[in-house]
């Protein structure tokens, strides 16, 4: 058969049909399976043979969603996780140890911040952050004891992107393995690993889930990081369930059609507000008045379906104008059919230091909407009013 597009394979990718010839793959509810004899069973724990054995180290539910987001990101293996999260710290327990030292953004998710800053030093693995919109920093950075260079790109929630090309650059001068989570952009608008990146990271329960239904993670790259990664999970036993596992491949036979919709939307959205009287600034990374325009446009197919506003009136504003939203929902979750707004200064970041959250990028008055797939219209009829209703 003729070389099939991703699109294609994101829905036909697909488990061995069973004997009773379904259509859609079964759900895989087992949390063991069974050998026929104690020869298999043997030759299997001794990984002669290749087959399941226990969900906690594989099943065919999640083996199918691993094989198409590794086809998705142009590498050769994954291991799916319960969570992002999960997928995050495999990356760096699966394949680090004590002594060595992670060079990674400062603009990341809060907890891949924390497992960098408080949970690793526990284990002897440090770190040091660099500024991602500089890359010529970071080689003053690298120690001889650097073995990661962990990027976010676009960041959650400033929006700010890394220069693929080059971090890939980077990590091949000192030998490092580049580790993108790519959560943000989604294997349909950005593929790391063609600039080099020996890890992708992703958390499902975003786009790639698309509803808001599951959580769940996925880590992929060449065959011996996996293969660590996999042992480390194997013993520790984040897995993926089965359940979630197959709502995520179902998932992804829509996910370059949902992307579509979500870049339009946002594009609009976006482009409706620039010169809004209300807002001090809208930050979307295919608008030519992002900082990193250029940037966005030779790494990204489109401009992904996250867009901020900074709020005129700071923390008091913010808060009246989630207040003031209608259909919008107020969540702590992105990439959903329904449009989600956030206030990070009075929610997620409201821990840190006013100073940290502007080194984060974080402003007062900032609000995150993650665009939905409604009609735009009507998302943003219903900002308008809150903006009015808030002055
Ligand atoms: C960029 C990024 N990475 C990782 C995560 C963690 O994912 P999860 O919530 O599935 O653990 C998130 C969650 O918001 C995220 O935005």
């Amino acid at each position: 058969m003729r070389q099939l597009h991703p699109e294609t394979l994101a829905i036909r990718l697909q488990t061995e049909r069973t004997q009773h010839r379904e259509h859609a793959t079964p759900l895989f509810n087992t949390s063991s399976f069974v050998f026929d004899n104690a020869e298999q069973m043997r030759a299997l724990f001794a990984d002669e043979e290749e087959g399941n054995i226990y969900s906690r180290f594989s099943n065919p539910n999640v083996r199918e969603f691993e094989t198409k987001m590794a086809m998705l990101e142009g590498l050769d293996d994954a291991f799916a996780t319960a969570t992002g999260m999960a997928a995050v710290f495999a990356g760096f327990a699966g394949l680090l140890s004590s002594g060595d030292h992670i060079l990674a953004s400062r603009a990341l998710f809060g907890s891949s911040y924390t497992i960098l800053t408080q949970v690793l030093p526990r284990f002897g693995i440090t770190h040091t952050m660099v500024d991602p919109a500089a890359p010529e920093t970071w080689d003053a950075a690298i120690l001889p004891s650097t073995r990661m260079f962990f990027v976010e790109t676009p960041s959650n929630p400033g929006l700010t992107l890394v220069d693929l090309e080059a971090a890939g650059a980077l990590a091949k001068r000192h030998d490092l393995i580049l580790n993108v989570d790519n959560c943000f952009a989604t294997p349909v608008l950005q593929n790391p690993a063609t600039f080099g990146a020996h890890l992708v990271t992703h958390s499902a329960t975003k786009f790639i889930d698309g509803q808001g239904r599951v959580l769940g993670g996925v880590v992929i790259g060449g065959k011996d990081h996996v293969a660590a990664i996999r042992k480390f999970c194997r013993n520790t036993g984040p897995a993926l369930s089965p359940f979630n596992a197959w709502v995520l491949s179902k998932s992804l036979e829509t996910l370059f059609v949902r992307m579509d919709r979500h870049c339009d939307n946002a594009e609009a959205l976006a482009r409706h507000f620039i010169d809004h009287a209300d807002l001090i600034s809208v930050n979307y990374p295919f608008l030519d008045a992002h900082p990193q325009y250029e940037l966005a446009r030779r790494q990204m197919k489109r401009g992904g379906g996250l867009v901020t506003m900074e709020l005129k009136g700071g923390v008091d504003r913010g808060r009246a104008f989630l207040d003031s939203l209608e259909l919008l929902s107020l969540s702590a979750n992105l990439g959903d059919s329904r449009t989600i707004a956030t206030h990070p200064a009075s929610t997620t970041h409201s821990k840190l230091t006013e100073a940290q959250r502007l080194e984060a990028g974080i402003t007062p008055g900032l609000v995150r909407i993650s665009v939905g797939l409604e009609h735009v219209d009507d998302v943003i009829a219903d900002i308008e009013q809150a903006l009015a209703s808030s002055r």
